[in-house]
C-alpha cells in the first residue's frame, strides 16, 4: 500500500516565462497537467505575481489550458508586482487582484487565496479584512498567508480574532533539508493554531539536485537569470558542504539528491498529512520522474540520520531560514 505523506501541489512560478520559453507554449503546458491527472494530483499552486518577469502570465497560461475547468484546484496569490509589496493588501488592491485572477483562470472558485508576502503601508486590520471579504464572498475555501514573519502573522491572527474574521488555515513557506528554520518556532506555532504549511521549494530552486555543487549547473534555472536569487542564498559554503555530506551517503545506495530531498520531505520531514509540498519543476519529464520518486516511500534510515546531522550544522552555522528578497527579473 502507498505510504502516506503531505497534499503534493504543483507549483506552476515558471509558466508563461519569457525565461523558459518552452512553458509559453500552451502543448507543453499541457503536458503538465496530463502528468498530474496521471497522478491523480489536483493542487496547482500560482500567483498573481508569477512569473516575475510577467505578471499574469501563469494564471493566464493555467486559464488557456482549462486548468479549472478540467477539475484542477487553483491556489493563487494576492498581486504584487516589481520589488515592492506596498499597499498589496489594501481591500482595493486585493479586490482588483482576486477580479483579475478569477478571469485569467477562467475560474469562479479558488482553493486558496494567499496573501503573497507583507505590506508595510496597509494596516494589518485593513490587510485581514480584505482577505476576509473575499473569503465571505465565497471567492476562496481557505485563506492563506505566505512569507510573514513569525510575529506578523501573531499579530494578523490576532486581529481576526479579535473582529470576527475569517482566519487563515494554511501558511506557505520555504521548507526543505537544508532549510530548517520553520521547524524551530512557525510550525509550533502553525500546529497551535491548527493551520497546515505548505512547504514551496523542496529542492531550494534546483539547489538540491546537485548540480550547483558538482559544477554541472550550465543550462539550468539556477545559472538563469530566473534562478538567480537562489544561487545567490544557496552558493555557500555550509550548503555545498550539505550537498557534498548527502552525495556520499547517498551515491552509493544510487538514490539521486533530488529524490532524496523529495523522500526526506515527503516522509521523514516535520510536515504531516495536512500539510503541503508544492513542486517545481520546469520539464514534464522531471515532474513525472518527482512523483515516482515521492512514491518510493521512507528513505534508508542511514540517509535520515545524515540528513538529521546536516540540519544540526546548518543550525549551528546560523543558515536555515531562507531569507525572502523579492526581485524583478529583468526582462529576457
Ligand atoms: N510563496 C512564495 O513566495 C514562493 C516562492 C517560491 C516558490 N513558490 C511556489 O513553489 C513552487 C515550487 O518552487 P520551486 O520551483 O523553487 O521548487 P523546487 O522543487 O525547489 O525547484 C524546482 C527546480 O528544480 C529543478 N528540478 C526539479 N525536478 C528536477 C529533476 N527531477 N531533475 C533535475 N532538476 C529538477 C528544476 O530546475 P530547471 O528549471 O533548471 O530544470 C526546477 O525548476 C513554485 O512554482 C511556486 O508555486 C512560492
Amino acid at each position: 500500500m502507498a505510504q502516506k505523506h503531505p497534499i503534493i501541489f504543483f507549483g506552476t512560478s515558471t509558466f508563461g516565462s519569457s525565461h523558459v520559453p518552452a512553458l509559453q507554449d500552451e502543448s507543453v503546458v499541457s503536458q503538465f497537467l496530463d502528468v498530474l491527472h496521471d497522478a491523480n494530483i489536483s493542487q496547482i499552486d500560482t500567483a498573481a505575481r508569477y512569473p516575475p518577469d510577467n505578471h499574469g502570465a501563469s494564471e493566464r497560461m493555467l486559464g488557456s489550458v482549462k486548468a479549472y475547468s478540467r477539475g484542477f484546484t487553483i491556489n493563487t496569490k494576492v498581486l504584487f508586482p516589481g520589488n515592492s509589496s506596498a499597499g498589496t493588501l489594501s481591500k482595493e488592491a486585493v479586490r482588483k487582484s482576486v477580479a483579475n485572477s478569477l478571469e485569467h483562470l477562467h475560474a469562479d472558485k479558488l482553493g486558496i487565496l494567499y496573501a503573497h508576502t507583507t505590506d508595510d503601508a496597509t494596516p494589518l486590520d485593513e490587510q485581514a479584512e480584505a482577505l476576509n471579504e473575499q473569503y465571505q464572498k465565497g471567492v476562496c475555501e481557505k485563506i492563506g498567508i505566505s512569507n510573514f514573519p513569525l510575529e506578523t502573522l501573531k499579530s494578523f491572527i490576532d486581529i481576526c480574532e479579535e473582529k470576527g474574521y475569517a482566519k487563515p488555515t494554511v501558511y506557505q513557506g520555504q521548507y526543505n533539508l537544508v532549510c530548517r528554520g520553520p521547524e524551530k518556532e512557525l510550525l509550533p506555532f502553525l500546529r497551535e493554531h491548527g493551520m497546515a504549511f505548505n512547504a514551496y521549494s523542496p529542492l531550494g530552486g534546483g539547489f538540491l539536485t546537485g548540480n550547483l555543487t558538482r559544477g554541472t549547473a550550465a543550462n539550468t534555472r539556477l545559472t538563469s537569470a530566473y534562478g538567480a536569487h537562489f544561487a545567490r542564498w544557496y552558493d555557500r559554503p555550509e550548503f555545498h558542504d550539505a550537498v557534498r555530506t548527502l552525495l556520499a551517503v547517498i551515491e552509493p545506495l544510487a538514490i539521486k539528491p533530488s529524490e532524496a530531498a523529495l523522500r526526506w520531505i515527503a516522509y521523514h520531514s516535520a510536515l504531516g498529512e495536512a500539510d503541503g509540498v508544492i513542486l517545481g519543476a520546469t520539464k514534464a519529464e522531471h515532474l513525472r520522474q518527482n512523483l515516482v520518486d515521492i512514491e518510493k516511500g521512507p528513505l534508508p534510515r542511514e540517509v535520515v540520520d545524515v540528513i538529521a546531522d546536516i540540519g544540526r550544522t546548518i543550525d549551528a552555522l546560523g543558515g536555515g531560514d531562507f531569507e525572502v528578497v523579492p526581485a524583478s527579473l529583468p526582462p529576457r
